[in-house]
């Protein structure tokens, strides 16, 4: 194929992702992470779902960054998690370290590509990813949105017994549990949930959603979600790709919009293959927006811990 994304960090993550896009022949895949042997192995194993799936995607496993040169987006996975004994705040310094090496490594070799970030805690790391790459701001998009929507709408499917195809849900914010699920804009059928649910079921779609990552983890008993991630990167990677235009919740680096400035917050974003094309601004009630304030705060709070 003619087009390129890598994907860095080939964890669950990074894997999953590069599954989705060979198996939907987006792009060529290129698997890259520090551990030898492992980006080697899994990219090998893809590359031999492929005739089974009727893709001709390529995929490459790799330590080297020359391989991933010219590619035209690059999803960054890699990262560590916490381990016992780790504050939030040496994990937090840690990976911006990882994020800022990798960064570095990405742009050389793919100047003009868009990067999509999802180690967490996201919104920082994105913050890390846009001073480091110097890149405008359309072309550094996380993603944390198109996932924590994703989760609203299966719990919103779930207690209105109908299709998943008919939700819609907005989540703005920091990804984190101050993340600011919005039901006035969540919708079935067009129809908003404030129409069809009680308060006391949308108050708890509205915490469960919040706590989804933490649900899952809770569950694992090790590591974090992988699925729903890897899908809702490919979302984003497709709409980029494909030029579509599609109106997703990221994380863009705001200047004023929504009141917020110099910052990486979740907000309804065009995606196409400018990247985040356009920030759509919606109306917010006084209690949204102190809502969105507070989850801005605490993003802040990290960015300045890493000095940025
Ligand atoms: P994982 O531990 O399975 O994979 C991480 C990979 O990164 C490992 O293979 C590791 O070797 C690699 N890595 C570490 N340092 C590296 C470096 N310098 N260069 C290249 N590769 C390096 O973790 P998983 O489950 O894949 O999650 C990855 C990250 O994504 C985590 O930070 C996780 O919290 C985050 N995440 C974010 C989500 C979001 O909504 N934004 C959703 C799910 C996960
Ligand atoms: C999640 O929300 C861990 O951020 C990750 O599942």
């Amino acid at each position: 194929m003619n087009r390129k994304v890598s994907v860095i960090g080939s964890g669950n993550v990074g894997a999953t992702t590069a599954r989705s896009i060979a198996d939907k022949e987006l792009a060529d895949v290129v698997l890259l992470d520090i551990l030898e042997g492992v980006p080697q192995g899994k990219g090998l194993d893809l590359l031999e779902a492929c005739p089974i799936e009727g893709s001709d995607a390529r995929v490459l496993g790799t330590n080297d960054y020359a391989d991933t040169a010219g590619s035209a987006v690059v999803v960054i996975t890699a990262g560590l998690a916490r381990k016992p004994g780790m504050s939030r705040d040496d994990l937090l310094q840690k990976n911006a370290g990882i994020i800022k090496a990798v960064t570095t490594e990405v742009v050389t070799h793919s100047p003009d590509c868009i990067i999509i970030p999802v180690t967490n805690p996201l919104d920082a790391m994105c913050q890390v990813v846009y001073r480091e790459s110097g890149f405008p701001r359309e072309r550094v998009v996380g993603m944390a949105g198109v996932l924590d929507s994703a989760r609203m709408r299966t719990f919103i499917a779930e207690a209105l017994s109908v299709s998943v195809e008919n939700t819609h849900a907005f989540v703005l914010g920091g990804h984190g549990d101050t993340m600011v699920p919005l039901p006035r804009y969540s919708t079935v059928a067009g129809i908003p949930i404030t129409e069809l649910l009680d308060t006391a079921t949308i108050d708890a779609i509205v915490t469960r959603t919040a706590n989804g990552g933490a649900e899952i983890v809770k569950l694992l008993g090790s590591g974090s979600a992988y699925y729903a991630p890897g899908s809702a990167v490919v979302q984003m990677v497709e709409a980029i790709l494909k030029d579509k235009k599609k109106i997703l919740p990221c994380a863009v680096f705001l200047q004023g919009e929504y009141g917020i400035r110099d910052l990486f917050v979740g907000v309804p974003v065009k995606l196409g293959a400018g990247g985040a094309e356009q920030i759509i601004e919606i109306r917010l009630e006084a209690d949204e927006q102190a809502a969105l304030d507070r989850s801005a705060a605490s993003v802040k709070e990290l960015v300045s811990a890493l000095g940025l």
